[in-house]
């Protein structure tokens, strides 16, 4: 069975309700229909009902039994708006402010999610990357432990015998464009858990990656990389973690013996922890594009779940980020 196929099995047994702010978009309501059709998610549309409505009867999409929500008009329009205004107020929003950003499908959405009448967000089929994850740390935060928002890519290579049965957890190839070693540390466990959770990796075998094997080379941005590695030990001691790692070192049993010697992921890595986002962005869609792996975007260390899409996303993405973000809920 795939990785994605396996998270939608979890899924189907939860039902949870994720809310989709980009409610008014062909794919997105198309997406929903899909949703309900395969039993994934409860999923609910934000928008004006009109519009939803005429661009369902365009695509021939039978939305009878979709829960819609307009912002505009919500009798918890009010409650939200009180609820943002305190939130942010130390920010310098004001009441006024807070009433007219509600209205915004995202930050409805966001604020829905955190009250508790939705258990996760999924946006960005329009929305750009940085508009869909700023309500997300202003509002939701991280949870409890973590110290930052970062992501993973869920990497299904055709390879079974690499990382777990092919399953590798690549972080962070999204949010932080330039993270200290203790947001390293932070990507590093909060990965390890990504993989545990969403792709049922029992064992994470964490690679924190850099130029430089063991001191190979001396360099700062080496010994950011070994300063990380030594914070992530601190935060979880009992996980598998090594650094620093060339690539070849983390993924490959005999390099490892030669480069590695006694490194207790063995060339084993499940978990690669790429140092900046240019490595990890670069990385990933290498692995994607040259190495014909199907890969899978979340964020991670968020309070509650919220995921975003690329605005290139097909139907089929929608729904299998949605089935991440319940498993995620769950
Ligand atoms: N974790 C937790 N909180 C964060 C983080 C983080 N990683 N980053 C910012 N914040 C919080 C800040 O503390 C702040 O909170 P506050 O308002 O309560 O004080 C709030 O978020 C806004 O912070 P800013 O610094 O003003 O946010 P910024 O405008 O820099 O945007 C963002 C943050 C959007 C994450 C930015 O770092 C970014 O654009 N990252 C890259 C996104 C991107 O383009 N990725 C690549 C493409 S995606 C792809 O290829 C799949």
């Amino acid at each position: 069975m795939s990785m994605i196929e396996m998270i939608k099995n979890k899924a189907r047994s939860k039902t949870m309700k994720i809310v989709l702010p980009e409610g008014d978009e062909t794919r997105t309501i198309q997406a929903a229909r899909a949703i309900i059709d395969d039993g994934l998610a409860h999923p609910i549309l934000l928008g004006n009902p009109g519009d939803i409505r005429r661009i369902a009867d365009e695509t021939g999409t039978d939305i009878t039994d979709i829960e819609i929500i307009d912002p505009v008009t919500s009798p918890l329009k009010e409650q939200y708006s009180n609820a943002l205004y305190e939130l942010r107020k130390a920010k310098g929003m004001t009441e006024e402010e807070a009433l007219t950003t509600v209205e915004d499908p995202m930050y409805y959405g966001i604020m829905m999610v955190k009250l508790g009448d939705a258990d996760g967000l999924v946006s960005g089929a329009v929305h750009t990357t940085g508009d869909m994850l700023r309500p997300a740390l202003q509002i939701i935060k991280t949870k409890p432990g973590m110290k930052v928002v970062s992501s993973s890519f869920l990497m299904d290579c055709p390879d079974k015998t690499l990382g777990a049965d092919g399953l590798l957890v690549y972080a962070d190839c999204v949010v932080i464009p330039n993270p200290t070693a203790e947001e390293l540390a932070n990507i590093a466990v909060a990965a390890a858990d990504t993989a545990r959770t969403l792709c049922g990796i029992e064992q994470p075998r964490v690679a924190m990656l850099s130029f430089s094997t063991k001191g190979s080379a001396k360099h700062e941005l080496v010994s950011k990389v070994q300063q990380a590695t030594a914070m992530a030990h601190e935060l979880a001691p009992d996980l598998l973690l090594d650094g620093e790692l060339q690539f070849d070192a983390a993924l490959v049993p005999e390099i490892a013996d030669s480069k590695a010697p006694g490194s207790p992921i063995e060339g084993k890595a499940n978990v690669f922890i790429f140092p900046d986002l240019q490595a990890g962005n670069i990385g990933y869609k290498i692995t994607q594009r040259l190495g014909k792996a199907e890969c899978f975007a979340v964020l991670q260390g968020l309070a509650k779940p919220c995921n975003d899409l690329s605005r290139g996303c097909s139907v089929e993405d929608i729904v299998n980020t949605v089935a991440m973000t319940a498993v995620q809920a769950g």
